[in-house]
């Protein structure tokens, strides 16, 4: 997969070239991160989880809000993904003696958390913050899709520097209030260009294109 043939030199070269302040190289590597990143070979990934949990069942039929789960992401850039316990809220009462949920019993016998694997991983060289962005209304379907119709998760997005800087430059088209950050079925299309303008001026909204803000 292209991520192992990527990252160990990638992860020492961006500070490198920083230290160093070298412009030439710089241009030659930006150009390669737009034209080339190896992220954006990766939409579509879809590793098999340790339990076959479904979002289609629980954030679709069910209509639980990511929130529930994904508690920390208005507050902080990770978004955690729930401890057991979360789940055991209902396992202990709904079907409790499952198959399906073998690896889940488990964990809350041990007190080992399941070993989810990750969906998403940005290089240990790149900042992503949740808290910044649905704060200020990008929503989650924006950059993860339906996943509210998602068996199982799968990458939306290439996640690549190009992609983030296309809406960094542009993200009036991206905007909506706020307090639909979860909602999977908003209207974009509903807002007016005024809407979206007075969303952008209410909230002060100019991401940042430095590369500060993405690499630090
Ligand atoms: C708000 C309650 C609720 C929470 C919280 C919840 N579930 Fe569920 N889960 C359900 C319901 C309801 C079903 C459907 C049961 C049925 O089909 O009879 C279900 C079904 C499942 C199934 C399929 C079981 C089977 O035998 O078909 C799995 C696996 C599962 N959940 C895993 C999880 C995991 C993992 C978590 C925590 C991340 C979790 N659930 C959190 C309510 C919940
Ligand atoms: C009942 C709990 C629950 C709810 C509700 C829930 N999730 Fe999740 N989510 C999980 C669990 C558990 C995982 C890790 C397993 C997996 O990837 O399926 C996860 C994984 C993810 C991932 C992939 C994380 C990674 O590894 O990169 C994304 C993105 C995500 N959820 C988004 C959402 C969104 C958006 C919603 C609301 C529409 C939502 N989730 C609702 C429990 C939940
Ligand atoms: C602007 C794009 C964007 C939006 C909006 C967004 N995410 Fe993410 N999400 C990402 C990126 C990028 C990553 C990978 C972050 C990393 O590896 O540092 C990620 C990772 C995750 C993860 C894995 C844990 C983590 O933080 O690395 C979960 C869970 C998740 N997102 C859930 C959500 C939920 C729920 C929402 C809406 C409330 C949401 N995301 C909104 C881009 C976004
Ligand atoms: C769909 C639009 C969109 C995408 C995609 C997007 N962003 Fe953003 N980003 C925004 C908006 C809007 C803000 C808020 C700007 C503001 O508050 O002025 C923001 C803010 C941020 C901030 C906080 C800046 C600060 O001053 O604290 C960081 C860090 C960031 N983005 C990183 C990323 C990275 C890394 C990616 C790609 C993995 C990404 N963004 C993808 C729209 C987007
Ligand atoms: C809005 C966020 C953002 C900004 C601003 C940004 N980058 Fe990036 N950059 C990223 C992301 C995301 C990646 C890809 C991370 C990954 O592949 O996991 C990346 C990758 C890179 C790479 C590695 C090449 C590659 O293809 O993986 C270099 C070098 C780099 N950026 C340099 C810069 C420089 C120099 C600037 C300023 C001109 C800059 N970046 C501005 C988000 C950003």
């Amino acid at each position: 997969m292209s991520r192992f043939l990527f990252p160990r030199w990638s992860n020492l070269l961006l500070p490198t070239l920083l230290m160093v302040g070298a412009v030439v190289p710089l241009y030659a590597v930006l150009f390669v991160a737009y034209g080339f990143s190896p992220k954006t070979l990766e939409v579509g990934y879809q590793p098999n989880q340790p339990i076959p949990f479904s979002h289609e069942l629980h954030a679709g039929q069910l209509g639980m809000d990511c929130r529930y789960c994904h508690n920390t992401v208005e507050r902080s850039g990770f978004a955690a993904v729930p401890p057991t316990q979360t789940c055991m809220n209902c396992h202990t009462g709904i079907r409790p003696s499952s198959p399906k949920l073998e690896a889940l019993r488990e964990s809350a016998t041990t007190g080992n958390p399941v070993t989810w694997i990750k969906v998403h991983k940005l290089g240990d060289y790149a900042y992503f913050d949740h808290s910044a962005h649905v704060n200020r209304g990008v929503g989650c379907v924006t950059c993860h899709g339906r996943i509210d119709r998602m068996e199982v998760v799968y990458r939306y997005a290439p996640l690549s520097m190009g992609w983030c800087l296309d809406c960094h430059r542009d993200p009036i088209n991206n905007l909506r209030p706020p307090s639909e950050m979860t909602n999977m079925t908003f209207d974009m299309q509903s807002l007016s260009r005024e809407e979206r303008e007075s969303l952008k001026s209410q909230f002060l909204i100019k991401p940042s294109e430095d590369c500060s803000t993405c690499h630090r």
